[in-house]
């Protein structure tokens, strides 16, 4: 298993992660607070997607004696968004509506340039803003959403890069991302930038607050080095929420967009979610005799992490399909032909959303 910001090969075991990355479980007791925050579980934190945290009781210590937090997350703009990239920003929602917070949202094209020998700077930044109409589409307002396009906003972040640049040793660095000699200066430096926001909202508006950053596990790294120096500049350290991989359509591994026929993507039209869908991995067995007879496998099912983690809201329902699925009583094909309903009303959806962002887009971009 390797799981780094730039790389997530081989199965992924997550207690391991919590173990060796130093993060904590997510908690009943945390849990529970969550809920009575925010009237209710989501349903990305009843199926423990988000499985780890840092500093989340921290968090909610501070907001329950009155000091709010900011929300903080985002996206390498290296080619088109997949509904796995999206799972995060969904929650983030959730959390935002919920606890009437302001969210910045990192674009970081710079990022994508240094660490890909074939990228461009034009390409990563025109990116960024296509990835950017996906965020907006999720229901985003423009009140407390603020995103930041690293090359455009560089004069905006450069003053705390280097504060935080400057308190950030090599060895450090080398330990936590496995940089080499070959390693490219801009990359090396680069850490420095995706800490930035975690304390750009003291200087915007005055307020010292902390930063709550719910993202993929594979980010930790980055606030490992920012927590360390968060106190010595004044701040308080981000706290995280992390969440696991979606996976993708294939046989086990995340959603990825270098296999983009295991992968979903926000502007698929519905023939080739279908085809896709249709091609999933599933637990089933080789004959349909054969399953009814002796029934499939959801556990290993990518179809069936569809309904658990986006498709399926309700529990009882998920819960009867599990049970169907295991009893034979219902086939592969039944189940692969419902997401591909699901993904296409949400995607429809989404997808005229994501095309009117582009008039409002300007709104979410901070002025100065
Ligand atoms: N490094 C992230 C990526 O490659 C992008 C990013 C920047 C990010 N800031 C973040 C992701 C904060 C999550 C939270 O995708």
């Amino acid at each position: 298993m390797v799981v780094t910001p730039w790389e997530v090969r081989g199965k992924v075991d997550y207690e391991r992660l919590i173990r060796e990355f130093g993060t904590q479980p997510m908690s009943n007791e945390l849990l529970q607070r969550l809920e009575r925050h925010a009237g209710g579980l989501h349903l990305q934190l009843r199926r423990r997607l988000f499985f780890s945290h840092r500093d989340l009781d921290v968090v909610l210590d501070l907001y329950e004696k009155g000091i709010k937090f900011v929300l903080y997350t985002g996206r390498g703009p290296s080619g088109p968004v997949h509904i796995g990239h999206m799972v995060p920003w969904i929650f983030t929602k959730h959390l935002q509506d919920k606890f009437d917070t302001r969210l910045y949202f990192q674009m970081t094209d710079d990022e994508k340039f240094v660490v890909d020998d074939e990228a461009n700077l034009k390409d990563t930044t025109a990116l960024g803003y296509e990835n950017a109409l996906d965020l907006i589409a999720l229901g985003f307002e423009p009140k407390n959403t603020f995103i930041i396009y690293d090359v455009q906003d560089i004069d905006m972040l450069y003053d705390i890069a280097l504060e935080v640049a400057k308190r950030i040793t090599y060895s450090t660095a080398k330990a936590a991302f496995g940089f080499q000699d070959s390693t490219n200066l801009g990359w090396v430096f680069w850490p420095a930038i995706q800490a930035v926001p975690c304390f750009i909202h003291k200087k915007l508006t005055g307020e010292n607050v902390p930063a709550l950053i719910p993202a993929a596990i594979d980010q930790d790294p980055f606030w490992r080095i920012t927590r360390d120096i968060a106190q010595k500049l004044g701040y308080y350290k981000p706290a995280q929420i992390h969440n696991r991989f979606l996976p993708g359509l294939g046989v086990g591994g995340k959603m990825s967009a270098s296999e983009p026929e295991t992968a979903i993507f926000t502007t698929d039209p519905p023939e080739v979610v279908k085809r896709k869908v249709w091609h999933a991995f599933t637990g089933g067995k080789g004959t349909v005799a054969e399953q009814k007879k002796e029934g499939a496998n959801p556990d290993v099912c990518s179809v069936y992490q569809y309904f658990l983690y986006l498709f399926e809201e309700n529990d009882k329902k998920l819960t009867e399909r599990e049970r169907q699925c295991i009893a034979g009583e219902i086939l592969c094909g039944d189940c692969k032909k419902q997401l591909t309903e699901r993904i296409n009303k949400f995607l429809a959806e989404h997808q005229q959303k994501r095309e009117k962002a582009r008039d409002t887009i300007e709104k979410y971009h901070i002025k100065r």
